[in-house]
């Protein structure tokens, strides 16, 4: 097969690109290891930034996530005995929305725009420092694969193969600890997401619908889930979220699904080798805490596109050439926005780390430069930057 753009993954970032290529009239061909099932199945963070947002909306794929997602105007933050609202809007001028990146996800899928082989297997890139890359894959079928394209884009994760292709240095950061997370068939106990540090660890009451939430539990790296009952888990929010506490509730109920995430950042320099970019996951990972993951490979694929768009269409290699830098400015920002919020939630057993978090927090909630330096990190900057 021939086309301008070869896509490896069929993730947010590798669909969002074919979909934002497509309608500057460019081509491509995703392929993608996994099944449309899988992919669209997979459980990731919810929180939408405002530019995501106004992304989608403008790229046509607004039109769900203005009807079943819900815009919020900050989050909680919390300790044992306190508990305070930051207000984005009012500090930063943007709201956040919760849209689960598996209903992005669908989005996209239902938008048709992309041509997707699913299901292959023994991906490889091929010349990536020439004008002829191609990629080659082993269909569903056991047949030989090939897509031969003027630029490859490596949307395929941390395990895929494309980030292997680009030399570069790599920066990484693993953390002490790990996430226990569960989707619960039972409405939302707050209105907008709760942040809570605890001596226990760190706990966060988020949300995908009026009738699903989503809570997460620190938990020692290692963690098996089969060692946390229900009932267990229910127990541990309950105390690290402030039941009881000025007569707040937490409800309980049916757990549907149980899962443990590492915590780890990733970045790799440089996000481009030859014909080759990489955009989202494959380029750099972050922790959870900020909800920064998706809204980080939205960003890219803004870029990416724009820089293929000019350089496919009008042999303009600005952008291209400056494409890795502009996208890891931002990349670092979040980065660093998702160490600093990871690091002053999480317990470590230090009880000095303790109080220097617990200052830390009383600072970020009263004091108006705190509060808008965490909104303006939460709800995003803007793309152009
Ligand atoms: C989620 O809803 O899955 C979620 C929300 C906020 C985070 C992380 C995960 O910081």
């Amino acid at each position: 097969m021939k086309t301008e753009v070869a896509i490896v993954g069929a993730g947010p970032a590798g669909l969002l690109l074919a979909h934002l290529l497509a309608r500057a009239g460019v081509s491509s061909i995703v392929v993608e290891s996994r099944s449309r099932e899988y992919v669209a199945a997979r459980i990731r963070a919810g929180i939408l930034e405002h530019s995501s947002v106004e992304l989608l909306t403008e790229a046509g794929l607004g039109d769900r996530l203005h009807a079943e997602g819900d815009e919020h105007r900050g989050v909680y933050l919390q300790w044992p005995g306190a508990r305070h609202h930051l207000d984005f809007v009012d500090l930063a001028g943007r709201s956040v929305w919760v849209y689960g990146q598996t209903e992005v996800q669908k989005d996209l899928v239902a938008a048709r725009t992309a041509e997707v082989v699913y299901e292959v297997s023994d991906t490889a890139l091929h010349d990536v420092t020439t004008d002829r890359p191609y990629v080659t894959y082993t269909d569903r079928d056991g047949r030989p694969g090939r897509v031969d394209a003027r630029v490859v884009a490596g949307c395929d994760g941390s395990f895929g193969p494309s980030h292997a292709s680009v030399p570069g240095e790599e920066f990484a950061r693993a953390y002490p600890y790990s996430w226990l997370g569960v989707l619960a068939d039972v409405a939302p106990s707050t209105d907008e997401l709760i942040y809570a540090w605890h001596p226990d660890g760190f706990a966060l009451h988020s949300m995908r619908s009026a009738t699903v939430s989503r809570l997460y539990l620190q938990v020692p790296n290692g963690t098996d889930p089969g060692q946390w009952s229900d009932q267990r888990i229910w127990d541990a929010l309950a105390a690290r979220l402030g039941h009881g506490q000025d007569g707040w509730r937490l409800k309980p109920g049916p757990i549907t699904e149980k899962s443990v995430l590492p915590m780890r950042s990733h970045v790799r320099t440089s996000m481009r080798h030859g014909s080759l970019f990489l955009a989202g996951d494959a380029a750099h990972i972050v922790p959870p805490t900020g909800a920064k993951g998706l809204n980080l490979a939205i960003a890219d694929v803004v870029l990416l596109s724009r820089a293929l768009v000019a350089l496919l269409r009008e042999h303009d290699t600005r952008l291209a050439d400056s494409y890795s830098d502009d996208a890891l400015r931002r990349v670092w920002r979040a980065t660093h926005f998702s160490w600093w919020m990871t690091s002053m939630l999480h317990t470590s057993g230090d009880p000095f780390d303790a109080q220097l978090q617990l200052s830390q927090l009383r600072w970020v909630t009263s004091s108006r430069a705190g509060a808008t330096g965490l909104a303006e990190n939460y709800a995003g900057l803007d793309l152009a930057h």
